[in-house]
């Protein structure tokens, strides 16, 4: 039986922790794959049969429905912001919901983007070529603003507004983070207070205008069947569409990429052979995933590796531990751009598997392979690039390169 507590194998305010979280979780895998952690009042899993056989269990759920998971008064704006948001709802609203809205993020929906995504993707190479000084910082200059302008065209957000959803969606992920400050909160209530203002005010527009674009269309559903699409929901849903959609996106392209550049043999083996971008895309996921973790609730008591969850306990499924588990990756700390299969747990998996998979993998390989293709000296300059301090969301400050 394995020791049913963290002890002193997990501490998730330690910064070489959140430096390199993948010895910690190796060592929990190993001695304590499901542990008691009490400062979060969590079970934490990382084995990857655990995450996987919870992910596929319907006992479990995003949020305990009679419990709303903000109770503060003060955090009213960000709970109605969760509140009908897909991520946050379970049968049979998850059901209803998703069929609302689900077409627009199909293979063949997205496979029509392609064209625009290239084009973007090509302007931004132009810019990054055109400078003199052939330096650049990829986030800021490269990766943001590919999703940003796809998400934001797909919801029919205009372009004058856009500035305005990097800085809200970063505030407003802070009140995710288990380690979060007052501090952190606050911004987050604000900024879920003005994002939500601004869909309010863009649905009355689209209620005047409407255009082809998914906010005109949900706007369109709730006026012809309340019952099929709250006003809420619509608000709710279209925050996590145009956050989702992009900053999970951003750091796959950062972290990837920062993968690659360690890792000359890898990036020399992809440039070689572009039949192994898309086997590079997944390895990057898999191996330094933008998400840590996501919470899950138990909805039925149950019993699980011989330990007893009665209804209300909350796990915390560590998909990067899973993807760094040797009972299903071989040599799992290595970084192999041909890894094949590779069964990992980015997208999550179940009934909450990521709706945006498809699109996420578009955007990726335009944007890899263009990058690569267009910069053949691309290396990374300055000071070794860092991961912000986090728990949940696992992002660099910055990519510095030449190219
Ligand atoms: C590489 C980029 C992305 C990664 C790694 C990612 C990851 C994830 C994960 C792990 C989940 C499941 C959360 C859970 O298990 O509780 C999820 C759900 C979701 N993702 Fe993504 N995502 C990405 C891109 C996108 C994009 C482009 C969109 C576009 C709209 C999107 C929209 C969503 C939505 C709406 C959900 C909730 C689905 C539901 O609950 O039914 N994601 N994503």
């Amino acid at each position: 039986m394995p020791d049913p507590t963290t002890g002193d194998r997990f501490d998730p305010t330690d910064p070489a922790f959140l430096h390199d979280p993948y010895p910690t979780y190796a060592r929990l895998r190993r001695e304590a794959p499901l542990a008691w952690y009490a400062p979060w009042s969590a079970w934490i899993v990382t084995r990857h049969a655990d995450v996987d056989a919870l992910l596929r269990d319907r006992r479990l759920g995003r949020v305990m429905p009679e419990r709303p998971k903000e109770a503060d008064p003060t955090h009213a704006p960000f709970a109605a912001i969760q509140a009908g948001s897909l991520l946050e709802i379970e049968p049979p609203d998850h059901t209803r919901v998703k069929q609302a809205v689900h077409d627009v993020f199909t293979p063949k929906h997205v496979r029509a983007l392609q064209g625009r995504i290239e084009a973007l993707v090509a302007g931004l190479l132009d810019g990054l070529e055109a400078r003199s000084e052939r330096e650049a910082d990829l986030l800021v200059d490269f990766a943001e603003p590919i999703p940003v302008t796809v998400i934001a065209d797909l919801l029919g957000v205009p372009d004058a507004d856009r500035g305005a959803l990097l800085p809200w969606s970063k505030a407003i992920i802070g009140m995710f983070e288990p380690e979060r400050t007052a501090a952190m909160e606050a911004v987050a209530v604000a900024a879920a207070a003005e994002f939500a203002d601004y869909v309010r005010h863009l649905m009355e527009a689209k209620r005047r205008a409407p255009g082809e674009d998914l906010i005109s269309r949900m706007v369109a559903m709730r006026d012809a069947d309340g019952a099929r699409l709250s006003e809420g929901e619509v608000v709710a849903n279209a925050i996590l569409f145009l956050n989702a959609g992009h900053e999970a996106v951003v750091n796959v392209v950062g972290n990837g990429l920062l993968a690659l550049l360690r890792h000359p043999d890898q990036l020399a083996r992809l440039r070689a052979d572009a039949g192994l971008l898309r086997p590079a895309i997944e390895e990057m996921m898999r191996f330094e995933g933008p998400l840590q973790f996501f919470e899950r609730t138990v909805l039925e008591d149950l019993t699980f590796g011989g330990i007893a969850w009665p209804r209300g306990t909350k796990l915390v499924l560590y998909y990067a531990a899973a993807n760094r588990d040797p009972d299903v990756f071989e040599d799992p700390d290595r970084f192999d751009v041909g890894r094949h299969p590779n069964p990992h747990l980015a997208f999550g998996l179940g009934l909450h598997y990521c709706i945006g998979a498809p699109l996420a993998r578009l955007e990726l390989g335009v944007a890899i392979g263009g990058l690569l293709r267009r910069f053949p000296e691309l290396r990374l300059v300055g000071p070794e690039p860092t991961f912000v301090p986090k728990n949940v969301f696992r992002y660099l400050t910055a990519l510095q390169v030449a190219y």
